[in-house]
Order: C-alpha cells, then structure tokens, then sequence
C-alpha cells in the first residue's frame, strides 16, 4: 500500500487521504524512496524550523510541494508511506557527512 501511495496511486479514497491536489506524487520527486534519507529522523529541518520526525516530513511534504491535505501522524496511510520508505532503505550504504 505504501508503494502504491508513494507512486501516486493506492486506496487514497478508502483512506480518505488527498496526498495531493497538483497530481504530483511522492515518487515524482523522489525517484528512489530509499534516497529521502529516513534514518537521519528526527532531525533538524530548516524549512520547519524546528526537529522533525518522518512522519512530520512526510507531512511537510504532503502540505507544501505536493499541495495535499496532510494526514493523521499515527493513520494508516501514513504508516505505509513509512513503512515503505523504510523496506526500501533497507540495505542502503550509511556514507556519514554526506547528507
Ligand atoms: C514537488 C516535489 C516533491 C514532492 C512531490 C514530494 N516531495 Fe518530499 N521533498 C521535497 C523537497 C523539496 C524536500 C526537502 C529536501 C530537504 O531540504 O531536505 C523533500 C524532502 C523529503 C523528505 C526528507 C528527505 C531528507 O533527506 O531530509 C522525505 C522523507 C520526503 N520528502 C518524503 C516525501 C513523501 C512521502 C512524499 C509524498 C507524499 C513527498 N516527499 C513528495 C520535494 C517533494
């Protein structure tokens, strides 16, 4: 579901999520979901100014490029979106000061 949802796709009706209002998806920006760097959460975000978390990331996202309604921090979808994000970093080389 997860996969589905970062592709712009997946049960967002049933969930009743708007993950976007532009018709962007996750993956449009984030080609690989391995790449958005979850093991560094919670972490300072200049955008947010303030420390973030994953979830609150993905929120930030949802709300501001994509332009969607964000969504409940512990709901459903938000827990495949990370737990999606997370299989897909699984295996992914730590290479510290990079990012
Ligand atoms: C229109 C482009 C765009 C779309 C679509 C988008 N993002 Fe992002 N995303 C960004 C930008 C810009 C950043 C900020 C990069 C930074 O400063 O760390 C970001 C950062 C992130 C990060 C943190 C990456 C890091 O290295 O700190 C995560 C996680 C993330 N996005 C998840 C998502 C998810 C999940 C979705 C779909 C719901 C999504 N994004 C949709 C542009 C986008």
């Amino acid at each position: 579901m997860g996969d589905a949802l970062f592709h712009g796709g997946g049960p967002q009706k049933e969930l009743g999520v708007t993950l976007t209002k532009t018709g962007m998806a996750c993956a449009m920006c984030h080609p690989f979901a391995s790449d958005v760097h979850p093991h560094q959460f919670p972490k300072f975000q200049e955008q947010m100014s303030e420390v973030a978390g994953l979830r609150e990331m993905i929120n930030w996202c949802i709300e501001k490029p994509n332009e969607g309604v964000k969504i409940g921090i512990d709901s459903e979808a938000m827990i495949a979106l990370e737990a999606y994000i997370m299989w897909s970093h699984k295996g992914t080389v730590i290479d510290p000061g990079t990012h």
